[in-house]
């Protein structure tokens, strides 16, 4: 079995750009922020390279064609893909090195592998063969895309704008309210100090959080 479809595609000294690596499951599966990335069989794990080092855009482009591929859920920002309650369906890892570029791609098909997740089959029945090439040919054509197409593109997709949200970068974390992406896609959350532009870490949705700690709370509210 393999580590990760990353290491493996990293490994591969002279792919070409648009190569593939594909795995029924992962022994070390990897995600953004150094987490653990769960990758029983059932669900779909590849890495693309790409030779597009510096377009910041590349991940609200990534998610996008998860988003349409998925055709559910919603996007958190920058690119995990969320289930019409929250729970994540999918994630993208985007690795850096000169100028390859490692695009890792993770979706819950059958399997939900944590309590947090969600599979797609809950919504729709779909190959992953099927949804691997719709991701690559919707992924193609969001790489052609103009940055503006492609910001007003995930705003229409997010699960992220409007919403209250714990930010945690590196050293600090704050609570706000995420207000609009920047041109390089950076999240504006208003705070009380003011607008904070996050570029990199982790953005928590408050309500979302809420509603999956207490279900029923939620269900009664609804
Ligand atoms: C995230 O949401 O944290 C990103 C998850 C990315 C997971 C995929 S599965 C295929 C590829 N190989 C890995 O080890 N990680 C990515």
């Amino acid at each position: 079995m393999v580590t990760s479809t990353q290491d493996l595609l990293r490994a591969w000294r002279d792919a070409p750009s648009g190569a593939v690596v594909l795995a029924e499951a992962q022994l070390r599966g990897r995600g953004r922020l150094g987490r653990v990335w769960e990758s029983p069989p059932g669900n779909l794990y590849f890495s693309v390279l790409l030779k597009n080092a510096g377009d910041p855009l590349l991940p609200f482009r990534a998610g996008l064609a998860l988003a349409e591929a998925a055709q559910v859920g919603k996007l958190k920002w920058p690119n995990d893909l969320l289930a019409p309650d929250g729970r994540k369906l999918g994630g993208i890892l985007v690795e850096v090195e000169k100028e390859r570029v490692f695009l890792g791609v993770g979706l819950n098909v059958s399997v939900a592998p944590i309590p947090e997740s969600a599979a797609l089959q809950e919504f729709r029945r779909a190959s992953r063969a099927q949804l691997l090439a719709d991701f690559l040919w919707s992924l193609e054509s969001w790489l052609e895309k103009e940055n503006e197409a492609v910001l007003c593109a995930w705003l229409t997709k997010s699960m992220t704008i409007g919403q209250k949200v714990r930010v945690q970068t590196g050293k600090e974390a704050f609570v706000g309210v995420a207000s609009a992406l920047g041109p390089q896609g950076e999240l504006l959350v208003r705070t009380k100090e003011g607008t904070r532009a996050v570029f990199a870490g982790d953005v928590r949705l408050l309500r979302v959080l809420e509603d999956i700690e207490n279900p029923k709370i939620s269900e009664g509210q609804a």
